[in-house]
């Protein structure tokens, strides 16, 4: 039976970790990976054991993009029909966080993927760029769009139309990682915030999650009206009643994730 191109685990404390797997070709995002990868986050998704995912590359990158190899002879047709990005689309719309854990090379659509997800964590030796530029085209899933909300447009013009790459601290000035560490503690980092998102209310981490993406698609007003529904909405929840309850009583709760 052939490898699977994405590898899937279930760990301790509510947390799926799920890891690229084609490291010969540094995990390089062809349309079967993609499908795989939407198939196991919706797989997690639909468990209520799993609270929090963790996405990382194996070997020695996160993703060297989109399969040039793949792409390279494809007609504009072609690319319409087959919507090679249309499975991306579902780790954005999980419901549930997800970290993704970065190393070596996070470039194109690598980096794309990276930004879909809600946290990036990265390792001292990852490269983040779009480099699409180089191959005559531009980032096609997202780059353009959620790059200059994450960094400012000067930065994320000078990523795209040089297509060079930078480091993880010029990521981290730039505020397009939460964090950087060593490369050997990369993983047990990403899976200690994991965790930590985990064991909090279930309900409430999606609301949250929810709302903070509402920021980069609705006006202030609309968003602050959202939060605000949300919020009220979080009072009808078991588990508000419970962590208020446990604040008060002095101990710690008992989340239903109901
Ligand atoms: N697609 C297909 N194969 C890829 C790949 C990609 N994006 N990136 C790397 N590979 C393959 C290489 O072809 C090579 O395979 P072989 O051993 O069979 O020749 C293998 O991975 C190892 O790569 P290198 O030998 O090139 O490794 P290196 O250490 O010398 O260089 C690198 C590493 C700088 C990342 C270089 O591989 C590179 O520049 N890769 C392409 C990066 C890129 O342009 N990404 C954007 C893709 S387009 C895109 O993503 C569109 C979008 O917006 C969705």
């Amino acid at each position: 039976m052939a490898e699977p191109l994405v590898l899937a685990e279930k760990l301790e404390g509510g947390v799926g970790l799920l890891r690229l797997n084609r490291p010969k070709v540094l995990n390089a995002l062809n349309v079967d990976l993609m499908k795989e990868l939407a198939e196991r986050v919706q797989e997690m998704e639909r468990d209520p054991e799993v609270g929090c995912l963790v996405l990382t590359g194996n070997g020695r990158a996160f993703a060297a993009g989109a399969d040039i190899q793949e792409m390279a002879g494809k007609s504009p047709v072609d690319m319409e029909l087959s919507e090679p990005f249309a499975s991306w689309e579902t780790i954005y719309r999980c419901k549930k966080p997800i970290i993704a854990a970065v190393h070596g090379y996070a470039l194109g659509g690598g980096l794309e993927l990276a930004m879909m997800c809600d946290i990036i964590v990265a390792a001292e030796d990852a490269q983040l760029g779009q480099p699409e530029i180089k191959l005559g085209v531009i980032p096609g899933a997202g780059g353009t769009q959620r790059l200059p909300r994450a960094v400012g447009k000067s930065a994320a013009m000078e990523m795209v139309l040089t297509g060079e790459a930078i480091s993880a601290e010029r990521a981290l000035q730039l505020g397009l990682v939460s964090q950087v560490t060593a490369p050997e503690v990369l993983l047990e980092e990403a899976l200690r915030l994991a965790r930590s998102i985990a064991e909090k209310p279930p309900v409430a981490v999606r609301m949250a999650k929810e709302a903070i993406l509402s920021a980069y698609e609705t006006t202030l007003a609309e968003g602050l009206r959202w939060e605000r529904r949300a919020f009220y909405f979080l009072f009808a929840s078991q588990d508000q009643k419970e962590g208020m309850a446990a604040f008060l009583e002095r101990r710690p709760p008992q989340f239903k994730g109901r």
